[in-house]
């Protein structure tokens, strides 16, 4: 055995990085064909996976094996094919940068460990809190993805507002608001009943003089409201709430506001985007998740706060610094990110964010926005036009949501049906207490021929009898 195995040399680093770009090469060159889910025969690759590691080690090509055979299981998040939930994509500049990263493995959570990186990471930020024409003031934060990002600005939002006082704190999100906006309320300490649902308009949107009326009862009855979460477009239908008027309640009536931007808030690096998200630029705070609209891999989400200062004050006032860290100066101009956030160690995930969007140049993502938003409006007229089917909702941002003239059980079976061609993946949700199957259009590999496809395989679908 090498004496130091954990430690490989420029040449055997080059052979496995050789087999591991050999195996990106042949998923890649796949992924057009690759089926959009497959769960037949796991039995054979869970078990294949399971074996504890051994003493020696087992040869990289034989492990990568393995790491290919798991991979094809499940679904195909990564292909032009995936239209289910909220896709990403998975750019492979990104995981370059990736490598990159976690083999320098500088300390990214405090400035001065790697004062170059953190400013990497800082200038990205800014230039979102450019992007959304925040104040110089405005900080930012790297999360693992928006559930995260939604989790810390309701814990920003109620130190700002509430301090330690939670028990009669109260905040608001619509009825289309995403899960995790009550998930973050439940771990920031507020009680369920803090959390007030707040009806749509038939358009799906927050009706704002039901939240202006909620917000009213509540403070006559000795509650407090704080918050109110919108949506820069939800993810059953990617609708955008009315941010202006919600932002001029907020102001009035001086609560926090959040704009839940996960799915939508790339969108506005578009000029169409940006019309459909207009008054974002009036929000307290708002969550984006990369790893959807900027098609980074998982793991990537976005706060951006209005008032930095609150962000900070929210989390390095959480307690006080142990002694170990005595050691620690902090710097000026560079941002400890550990007093933004809960983490103290993280992943530079900075990285993964400025490699692509330096490289391939903002142009490039603002044009494949674009054409996610082109291809909604096509995929919507398209199968508005053909006969069997309703689409209640023409699309603010790209995401398509239709059921078919039938029941409940037909549109089971049309998305059965058009699933188990294995060429598109489609999901369902309820809207109104009606299912609806929708068509989540966000992929960067995702192009004309596969939306088209798409159409088609729906059209048959819903033309055969129940
Ligand atoms: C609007 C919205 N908010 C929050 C989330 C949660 O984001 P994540 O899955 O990155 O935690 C999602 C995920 O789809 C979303 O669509």
């Amino acid at each position: 055995m090498a004496a130091h195995p954990l430690e490989p040399d420029g040449a055997e680093l080059g052979t496995m990085v050789e087999a591991a770009v050999a195996l990106i090469g042949r998923f890649l060159d796949g992924l057009p064909r690759a089926p959009a889910s497959d769960l037949a025969e796991l039995g054979p690759v869970l078990e294949a996976v399971s074996p504890p590691p051994t003493d020696g080690g087992r040869p990289l090509d034989e492990l990568l094996g393995t790491l290919e055979q798991a991979a094809a299981k499940g679904f195909e998040t990564a292909g032009p094919g995936y239209l289910a939930f909220v896709p990403g994509g998975g750019l492979v500049s990104a995981a370059l940068a990736d490598f990159l990263a976690c083999t320098l493995n500088r300390f990214t959570g405090l400035a001065a460990p790697a004062p170059g990186l953190v400013a990497m990471e800082a200038g990205v930020l800014r230039w979102l809190c450019d992007q959304f024409d925040l104040p110089p003031q405005a900080r930012g934060l790297f999360t693992s993805g928006g559930s995260m990002a939604n989790l810390v600005a309701v814990v920003t939002a109620r130190t700002a507002l509430l301090g330690d006082d939670l028990g009669p704190g109260t905040l608001y999100a619509s009825s289309q608001a995403h899960h995790s906006v009550a998930k973050a309320a439940r771990l920031a300490g507020l009680s369920g009943a803090g959390l007030r649902t707040v009806p749509c308009t038939p358009d799906l949107r927050m009706d704002v003089d039901a939240l202006a009326s909620a917000v009213e009862a509540d403070r006559k009855a000795g509650l407090r409201p704080f918050l109110v979460v919108a949506s820069g477009g939800t993810t059953n239908t990617g609708t955008v709430d009315p941010l202006g008027e919600m932002a001029d309640l907020a102001g009035e009536a001086g609560l926090w506001l959040h704009v839940d931007a996960a799915y939508g808030g790339f969108f506005q690096l578009t000029d169409r985007g940006r019309r459909r998200l207009r008054g974002i630029e009036r929000a307290d705070s708002i969550a984006l998740d990369p790893h959807k609209g900027l098609f980074l891999p998982y793991g990537t989400g976005a706060l951006l706060v209005r008032d930095g200062e609150r962000l900070r004050a929210a989390h390095s006032g959480a307690g006080p610094k142990g002694d170990y860290m005595q050691d620690i100066v902090g710097l000026e101009g560079v941002p400890d990110f550990a007093d933004y956030g809960p983490e103290l160690s993280r992943d530079f995930r900075g990285l993964r964010v400025w490699l692509p969007l330096h490289l391939h140049g903002v142009a490039a993502f603002r044009a494949a926005l674009d054409e996610k938003l082109d291809l909604a409006r096509h995929a919507h007229t398209a199968l508005a036009a053909g006969p069997g089917l309703e689409l209640p909702w023409t699309p603010d941002l790209s995401i398509v949501a239709f059921r078919t003239r039938g029941g409940r059980d037909d549109d089971r079976r049309l998305l059965e049906r058009v699933n188990a061609t294995r060429r598109v993946l489609l999901s369902s949700t309820e809207v109104q207490g009606r299912r609806y199957s929708r068509l989540a259009i966000l992929s960067h590999r995702t192009h004309r021929d596969r939306v088209d496809e798409a159409v088609e395989l729906i059209r048959a679908a819903a033309r055969l009898p129940a």
